[in-house]
């Protein structure tokens, strides 16, 4: 059983679209790159979060889960440090989205914003399903079942964590008291070994006759830094702290990934569906050649007319890739017509390519030798796996299924 303490474990999602572009590594990879220093990740390909909205394209997947594997590999997501994996292998999160199916409110999901808002955007897709107003309560799922402390989401997502958070609220609420609880939590404590036994004890006790809050954090610290009780007594002890039940799933909170500026080619937000991204296998004579034809500030036709970086794309990703020196050549430039725009892309076409240059290596290994990737997905797979059997047990019995 795992010992390590859950509320320091991250877990993110991320459907299989197609190739992953610039956006993509500024806005989420390198800061995956960073958590996976700082906490347990676990990291998964939301093939099913794609089929609720392209549930008439299955093709897409086949080659794209490996496919965006590879991207996260190469950009230097390590799976020795964190957990790489397919959300389809693991039916857990679709036994647990079942299972908190029956306790969520339609409500609740009819009012996630994002609910109306996809359905307006994603007109031509028909998206009045089961399964697309039941997402974000897979979402939850997904990160209930491995009782994550932390989820990376960008401002969109904040709404689908908020939820997960209520789900476990009430889960815990309606189920939090297993037969015997008492006993369990008793015997939970004994296991912390004497000293903080005895000190989890006074804690509570100061908590609960006086109203001791300080008490209440101390202890909670306390349980956190346990080594050896289990995730279960840990949560047990937790809801014995305040009286209640059993926490048997715990709420995350959201590590709000800094909104990414990263131009497209033409100036709005990179995405694939404007067809304005540099993927990051992009060939290099092609990202030459797409910066190069990069539209800039309309007002410079000719080499001596002067311009404005300001409203001029080709800035933007200025303000991404050159250093304090080269901005101010740029502005000094622009503005005066001391340089031509070409001139003006070089430093942006050589800072991208020396970008791209080393990751594309790393993805061509893998490329060659897909089986790598396989394993270390099927590897990833299995971490998962003994987590999240784990809680499923837990809430089968709290849900009083698994009882004979
Ligand atoms: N819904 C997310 C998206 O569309 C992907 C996702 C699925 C996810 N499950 C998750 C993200 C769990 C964080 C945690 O981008
Ligand atoms: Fe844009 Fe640079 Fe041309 Fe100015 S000089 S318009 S910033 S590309």
């Amino acid at each position: 059983m795992s010992t390590v303490d859950s509320q320091q474990r991250v877990l993110s999602g991320m459907r299989p679209t197609g190739r992953l572009h610039l956006g993509h590594l500024h806005g989420v990879l390198k800061n995956w790159v960073k958590l996976q220093h700082e906490y347990e990740c676990f990291f998964f390909v939301a093939d099913w979060h794609a089929l609720t909205t392209d549930y008439g394209d299955p093709g897409i997947f086949e080659e794209n889960v490996l496919d965006m594997v590879i991207d996260w590999l190469a950009v230097g997501v390590n799976p020795g440090s964190a957990a790489l994996f397919v959300q389809s292998k693991l039916p857990e999160h679709a036994e647990l989205h079942l299972l908190l199916s029956m306790l969520t409110p339609i409500g609740w999901l009819e009012r996630v914003p994002s609910y109306k808002d996809q359905q307006e955007k994603l007109r031509e897709k028909e998206l009045d399903t089961y399964g697309f107003l039941g997402y974000p309560l897979l979402q939850a799922a997904d990160i209930l079942i491995y009782r994550a402390g932390y989820v990376p989401v960008g401002a969109d997502q904040v709404a689908h964590v908020e939820l997960t958070r209520e789900i476990a609220r009430r889960f815990n609420h309606m189920y939090g008291r297993e037969p015997g609880f008492e006993e369990n939590a008793m015997a939970a404590v004994r296991k912390m070994g004497k000293k903080s036994a005895r000190l989890y004890s006074s804690l509570r006790t100061a908590y609960q006759q006086q109203g001791d809050h300080e008490a209440l954090a101390k202890a909670q610290a306390l349980l956190k830094e346990q080594q050896n009780i289990s995730i279960g007594d840990r949560e047990r002890l937790f809801g014995y702290l305040e009286g209640g039940g059993k926490m048997i799933l715990s709420e995350p909170q959201v590590l709000l990934t800094p909104a990414c500026n990263m131009p497209g080619l033409d100036g709005q937000k990179m995405s694939k569906s404007y067809g304005n991204t540099i993927t990051l296998r992009e060939p290099l004579e092609d990202v030459e050649k797409k910066i190069k034809t990069m539209p800039t500030d309309p007002a410079r036709v000719r080499l001596k007319d002067p311009g404005d970086p300001e409203k001029c794309p080709v800035w933007q990703l200025h303000l991404s890739y050159s250093n304090q020196k080269t901005r101010d050549w740029v502005v000094a430039g622009c503005k005066s017509a001391g340089i031509g725009c070409l001139e003006c892309k070089k430093p942006v076409i050589e800072a991208v390519v020396a970008e791209l240059e080393p990751i594309q290596k790393e993805a061509a290994q893998y490329e060659r030798d897909p089986d790598i990737v396989r394993s270390i997905i099927a590897e990833g797979c299995e971490t998962a796996r003994e987590c999240a059997k784990e809680t499923i047990q837990e809430v089968r019995s709290a849900m009083g299924l698994n009882t004979w």
